[in-house]
């Protein structure tokens, strides 16, 4: 596993993230029991990853927790999020909430703690009333880092990331970032690139790269919109040009592969509850770049598209 480091915090963490979250869970969206979820936290381990991603909404803390048990501390990187969706928090939840995932963790600090999915209508309520307490948090040893994430599914074009880089207070971000929506180079990585924010992505293969179905229709979808040409996206085998000697494995090696070398980038997220899975994501994210004729036919194939997160 290669290892990078993560922007101006200075630490160094796998270039694969374990995602908690997102369709899978670690496989307890569809009937993992907690020992195979925990067996998944485990292999990733196995496989060098030494960031993991979850969140206070995922239900998947404790097994986090429990998959961890046993490892140096200091040897992993935990991240974890306090939900932002439920109207305008107050400042006093942010300590009642990370004291929750610490105790379902069963650690005493967070390495990275986020706003979670965070709406731009909240940014300056989050700024202004929630940012101040996790500083306190941070001062105190419960949190290292604290960072903010974007719900990409209604925020595909990153209102909210765009406010959030201009403020200093946010040490990592977490963006949507695919093939399909490749927006967030020109909105997003230009600032973090130059302030040396830490970006961690999601969203990298989700639902429509994992799935030739899913893909057909987000595709159809776009053309009909005319945000890319008809001619390249038809049919069904649109990104097969992708998968040859010396360039991807399959869609989802192109996926990950994409997202990992793209500047600017330091963690690629993967959500996985499948151990076949994660072996190849593991070994997807240790293989260089794509062709870099590849690469430009997708930039230019996706250029405009800036409104859907292959949800
Ligand atoms: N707003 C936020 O803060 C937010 C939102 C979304 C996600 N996240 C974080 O980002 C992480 C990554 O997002 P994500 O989970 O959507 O990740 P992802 O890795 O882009 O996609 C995961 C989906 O792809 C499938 N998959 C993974 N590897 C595959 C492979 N090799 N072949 C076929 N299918 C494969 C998974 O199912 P299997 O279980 O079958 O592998 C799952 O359905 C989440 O887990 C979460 O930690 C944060």
């Amino acid at each position: 596993m290669d290892h990078t480091t993560l922007g101006r915090t200075g630490v160094r963490v796998s270039v694969m993230g374990l995602g908690c979250g997102g369709p899978s869970r670690l496989g307890q969206s569809y009937g993992n029991s907690e020992t195979d979820s925990v067996e998944i936290v485990r292999a990733a381990l196995a496989h060098g990853v030494t960031f993991f991603d979850t969140s206070e909404a995922y239900g998947t803390e404790e097994i986090l927790g429990r998959g961890l048990r046993g490892e140096r501390r200091e040897s992993v990187v935990i991240s974890t999020k306090m939900s932002s969706w439920n109207g305008d928090a107050p400042a006093s939840r942010v300590r009642a909430a990370l004291e929750d995932s610490l105790r379902r963790l069963g650690t005493d600090y967070v390495d990275v703690y986020h706003i979670h999915g965070l709406a731009s209508s909240r940014y300056a309520h989050a700024v202004a009333e929630l940012v101040p307490e996790m500083l306190k948090l941070r001062d105190e040893g419960k949190l290292r880092f604290i960072g903010v994430t974007e719900t990409f599914s209604s925020d595909p074009g990153h209102e909210m990331l765009q406010q959030a880089v201009q403020d200093d207070c946010w040490d990592i971000i977490m963006v949507g970032f695919n093939i399909l929506n490749q927006s967030a180079r020109e909105r997003v990585f230009a600032t973090t690139r130059e302030k040396d924010i830490g970006v961690l992505i999601m969203f990298a293969v989700r639902r429509a790269l994992r799935d030739p179905a899913n893909l057909r229709e987000a595709l159809a979808d776009l053309s009909e919109r005319r945000l890319v040409e008809p001619d390249a996206t038809s049919g069904d085998g649109a990104l097969d040009f992708l998968i040859h000697d010396g360039g991807a494995t399959s869609l989802q090696d192109a996926a990950y592969r994409f997202c990992r070398y793209e500047p600017g980038v330091h963690v690629v997220l993967s959500g996985t509850g499948d151990a076949l899975h994660l072996e190849s994501n593991a070994a997807s994210l240790g293989r260089p770049p794509l062709r870099e004729e590849d690469t430009a036919r997708l930039r230019e194939m996706f250029a405009r598209v800036d409104d859907v997160s292959g949800n």
